[in-house]
């Protein structure tokens, strides 16, 4: 007789429990257009990337405003081997965007993958983790060209801190030395840690800096704002070993389960549409409150029954460095004769979206070791991999929870170089150059051999490249040329790195580990002959997956640039810009940090004006 018991309302609470249940248990990640319960809200956010999973994390921190997120690729949730840091140097074809580069003259007319994130999380669920936030100059200059004191090294200061969550190491080893805790926050949303698992070759990389002195110099913390020299590499990573991507840390249980954050997966945006309201028009430009995007897109003939939602407030256009020109350029926002020619109606005449496509060219180098103790074996004997996995799901720890390297170093080029050619980087403490030494094969390893590989990039490059589209449908592939080593200056640059790279190998400590260089960098037998640094520097260079400034900030009332210094688009109402295409330089270093930290200071910036 339980049921006598039972009082009339705890039948009304046990109802109400059932039938909340599933909302509960599954948030708010919608699969399907006719799940949305609304079809307007007062931020629509364009792309659930990096910095779009900050801006849906903040503007909903305000209960009276409601946020609907647009993603094109999947959940994250079940994606478990994209959160295990070694598996990053491998990541599947089902979370990329599966871009191809136009022909690159800088590189013998090659074409190389361009990857981007199709995922929830965007790029930050499938880059290498590390933490690196450039120079202080990279920010100093970005407040210089846009005339906004906001953007400065020190005006940051407090973005960085709300992004940053500095933890243990999965090792939990001392740390002490390895960084200076002065210049890190414990309090972010999106967790940083030193590697978790000792390779044997991490004494060796600051023996050599010792032996050799000079522009090899130990740098305690190379995210202090002063990049030069050799420091422990910081990385997304958790103190569990697990990667910390802007859909695990900003879109964890806590954050996504907010009644007013609707995320809906699989849908990809064609365009944003002007609302015709007058005195908008007539006071400040068209407004663009509108997201017209497929949910059902049939990726093959790229097409699809085309769906729209509203936004009361603002438009945050987080597409990423590729799709946000693209959506753009879709709408009508951009180059009018372009536009034109292509039959799609001009009703902005903003001629720099697209252009100013700027990537760090890098190449990896590997040497055979005297050794058996790389990372190699990890990927060529399953039953070992087994074994460290097996280790990793159950205590966090092992060699899983580190990427390629343990260690990072930046170098600037030699004056004489800069006197040639001008100086792309952004000031006298900033690199050109950037050598990351890894234990093993940055990529698949050969059948047999152990290695050591040395990665060197130019990260202030001269170059520059464009997104633009050939077509008139939305959803057709965009033609993405980052013209790399197209200015001298690059080249010159990236012989400077392989000889740094020499002299550093150079250094006695390396005496009879390192057996011969491996593959074409073999040809390389002298230093003096630019024609062979040349052809191995072109045939040998890639992507480091970095591009930035597609749609980039200029000063208020400049005759180029995209948005204005806080992030709207020039000569129009209601749409923002809040990823990596805005910036109006590239940083020193890897892209993700600065990314972050113009999502959270745009998220600032969007409740100021709306609060
Ligand atoms: C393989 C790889 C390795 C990298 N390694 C590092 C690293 O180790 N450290 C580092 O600092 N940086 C790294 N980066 C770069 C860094 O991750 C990016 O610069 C940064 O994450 C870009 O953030 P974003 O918000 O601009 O774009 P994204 O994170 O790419 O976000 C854009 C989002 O918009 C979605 N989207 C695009 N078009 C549409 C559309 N039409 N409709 C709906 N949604 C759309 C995308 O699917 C994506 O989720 C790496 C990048 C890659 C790809
Ligand atoms: C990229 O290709 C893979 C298959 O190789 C596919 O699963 C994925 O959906 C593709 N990405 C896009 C954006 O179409
Ligand atoms: C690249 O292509 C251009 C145009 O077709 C050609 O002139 C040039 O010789 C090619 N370069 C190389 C290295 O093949
Ligand atoms: C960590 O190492 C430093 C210096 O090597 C030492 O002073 C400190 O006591 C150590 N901390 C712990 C918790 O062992
Ligand atoms: C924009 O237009 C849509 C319908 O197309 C409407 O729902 C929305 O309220 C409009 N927004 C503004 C701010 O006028
Ligand atoms: C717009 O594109 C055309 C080529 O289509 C080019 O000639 C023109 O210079 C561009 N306009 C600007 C202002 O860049
Ligand atoms: C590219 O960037 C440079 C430097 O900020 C700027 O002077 C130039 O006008 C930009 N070009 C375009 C097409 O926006
Ligand atoms: C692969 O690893 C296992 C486990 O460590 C080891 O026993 C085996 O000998 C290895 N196989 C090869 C071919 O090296
Ligand atoms: C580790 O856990 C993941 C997620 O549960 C699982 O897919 C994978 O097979 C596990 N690996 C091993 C070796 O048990
Ligand atoms: C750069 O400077 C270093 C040290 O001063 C010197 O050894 C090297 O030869 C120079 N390289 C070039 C290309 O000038
Ligand atoms: C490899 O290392 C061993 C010591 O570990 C040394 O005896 C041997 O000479 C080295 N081989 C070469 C080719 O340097
Ligand atoms: C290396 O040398 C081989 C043989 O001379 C040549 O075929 C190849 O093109 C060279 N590769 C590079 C990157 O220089």
């Amino acid at each position: 007789m339980l049921f006598r018991l039972v009082t009339p309302s705890i039948w009304v609470l046990l109802i109400w429990l059932f039938s909340n249940f599933d909302a509960f248990c599954s948030a708010v990640l919608y699969n399907s257009f006719s799940d949305l319960p609304s079809k307007t809200y007062d931020f629509v956010v364009i792309g659930g990337g990096t910095a779009g999973n900050v801006l849906a994390n903040r503007l909903t921190e305000n209960e009276d405003w409601s946020v609907l997120v647009l993603e094109a690729g999947g959940t994250n949730i079940d994606a478990f081997e994209i959160d295990v840091p070694f598996f990053s140097l491998n990541i599947k074809p089902q979370y990329d965007w599966n871009y191809t580069s136009t022909v690159q003259s800088g590189l013998n007319n090659r074409t190389i993958p361009i990857l981007r994130g199709f995922i929830l999380g965007g790029c930050s669920s499938v880059n290498g983790m590390f933490y690196t936030r450039g120079s202080a100059d990279d920010y100093n200059r970005f407040a210089a060209v846009t005339g906004d004191e906001g953007w400065s090294w020190d005006n940051i200061q407090p973005f960085l801190a709300l992004n940053e969550r500095f933890e243990p190491p999965a090792d939990r080893h001392n740390t002490s030395g390895q960084f200076n805790p002065l210049v890190h926050s414990f309090s972010g949303v999106n967790a940083v840690s030193l590697p978790g698992f000792p390779t044997n070759i991490d004494s060796m990389v600051f023996d050599a800096v010792d032996e050799l002195g000079g522009i090899f110099h130990y740098n305690e913390d190379v995210n202090s704002g002063t990049p030069l020299g050799f420091g422990w590499l910081q990385k997304t990573v958790t103190s569990q070993g697990r990667r910390s991507s802007s859909a695990t840390s900003y879109l964890a249980p806590e954050f996504i389960s907010r009644p007013n954050l609707d995320v809906l997966l699989n849908a990809r945006v064609a365009r944003v549409l002007p609302n015709v309201s007058l005195t908008e028009h007539s006071t400040s430009g068209l407004a663009f409150r509108t997201v017209e995007f497929a949910h059902d897109l049939d990726a093959h003939v790229h097409t699809g029954p085309r769906q729209r939602v509203s936004a009361a407030k603002e438009v945050i256009l987080s597409a990423g460095v590729i799709g946000s020109p693209q959506i753009l350029l879709n709408s009508g926002i951009g180059n009018s004769t372009t536009l034109f020619d292509l039959g799609i109606t001009p009703l902005v005449n903003l001629p720099s979206v697209g252009q100013n496509l700027t990537d760090q060219p890098s190449i990896s180098n590997e040497f055979l070791v005297n050794t058996t103790q790389t990372f190699d074996d990890l990927k060529r004997n399953a039953t070992l991999l087994n074994e460290v996995y097996t280790e990793f799901n159950k205590s966090g720890m092992g060699p899983l929870v580190d990427t390629g390297g343990n260690q990072i170093s930046f170098f600037r080029v030699n004056e004489s170089l800069t006197d040639i050619y001008g100086d792309p980087s952004s000031g006298k403490n900033s690199p050109h150059l950037e050598m990351v030494p890894g234990n093993g094969f940055f990529l698949t390893p050969p059948a047999t051999g152990h290695y050591l590989s040395m990665s060197i990039v130019v990260v202030s490059p001269a170059s520059r490249g464009s997104v633009t589209i050939n077509s008139n449908n939305p959803f057709a592939p965009p033609l993405i040329d980052p013209g790399y080593l197209t200015s001298p200056f690059d080249l010159a640059a990236m012989r400077q790195a392989l000889e740094i790279m020499f002299q550093y190998l150079s250094a006695p400590i390396w005496d009879g580990y390192i057996l011969s260089a491996f593959g074409t960098l073999a040809n390389i037998t002298s230093l003096s002959d630019d024609n062979i640094l040349n052809t191995y520097i072109r045939e040998s260079s890639s992507s480091t997956a970095h591009p930035v400034g597609t749609a980039a900030m200029s000063a208020k009332g400049a005759d180029y640039g995209v948005v204005d210094p806080d992030l709207r688009v020039k000569g129009v109402v209601g749409l923002r810009i809040v990823d990596a295409s805005v910036f109006p330089f590239i940083t020193s270093a890897h892209t993700q940090v600065p990314t972050y930290v113009i999502a959270e200071r745009a998220a600032a910036m969007v409740k100021s004006v709306w609060s």
